[in-house]
C-alpha cells in the first residue's frame, strides 16, 4: 500500500486528468462551432491523451492495491471571446497541472516513496512537453492568426495531429 497522502493526491489527480480531457473537449467543440476543424482535432487528440493520463493514474493505484474513487467532474463552463482564448486557457491549465504533479512528487519524496517518484517521472517530462506545445500554439496563433489565409494553413497543420498511445506502460 502507498502512503495515505500520496494515495489521496493520486486519486485526486485521476479526477484532474479527466477534467483536463473534458476541458479540451470543450475547446474542441468551440473550434468545431467556429469552423476551425484543425484546432478542434488538436484538442480532441489532447483530450484522448488526458484520458490516458487518468487511466495510467488509476492503473498505478490499482497495481499498488489502492481503491480508486471516481468523483464528479467539474463542467468547463467557459465562454471564449476569441480564437486565442482557449489557447491561453490551455497553457494556464497545463501550468496548473504541472504544479499538481510536482506536489504529488514532493509528497512521495517526503515519505521516500521511490516507486511513485519513478512513476511520476514520466508525467514530469510529459508536462514539460505539454507546456511547450501549448506555448508554441499561442506563438503560432499570434504570428499567423490575424491573416485568414495563414490561419487556414495553421488549421490545416493542426488537422494533421494524430493520437498516439502513451509511451508509459504499466
Ligand atoms: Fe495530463 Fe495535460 O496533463
Amino acid at each position: 500500500m502507498l502512503d495515505a497522502k500520496v494515495t489521496e493526491l493520486l486519486n485526486t489527480q485521476v479526477n484532474k486528468e479527466f477534467y483536463s480531457a473534458y476541458l479540451y473537449l470543450d475547446f474542441a467543440n468551440y473550434y468545431t462551432e467556429q469552423g476551425l476543424d484543425g484546432f478542434a482535432n488538436w484538442y480532441n487528440v489532447q483530450a484522448q491523451e488526458e484520458r490516458d493520463h487518468a487511466m495510467l493514474m488509476m492503473k498505478y493505484l490499482q497495481n499498488n492495491g489502492c481503491k480508486v474513487t471516481l468523483e464528479a467532474i467539474d463542467k468547463p463552463g467557459q465562454t471564449y471571446a476569441s480564437f486565442s482564448d482557449p489557447l491561453k486557457a490551455g497553457y494556464e491549465h497545463e501550468q496548473y497541472v504541472t504544479g499538481l504533479i510536482h506536489t504529488i512528487y514532493a509528497a512521495a519524496n517526503d515519505v521516500k516513496d521511490f516507486r511513485t517518484m519513478q512513476f511520476l517521472d514520466w508525467f514530469v517530462k510529459e508536462q514539460g512537453e505539454e507546456e511547450t506545445n501549448a506555448e508554441n500554439l499561442i506563438k503560432k496563433y499570434e504570428l499567423f492568426g490575424s491573416d485568414p489565409r495563414a490561419l487556414y494553413m495553421l488549421d490545416g497543420e493542426l488537422a494533421a495531429r494524430t493520437y498516439a498511445a502513451p509511451s508509459l506502460v504499466l
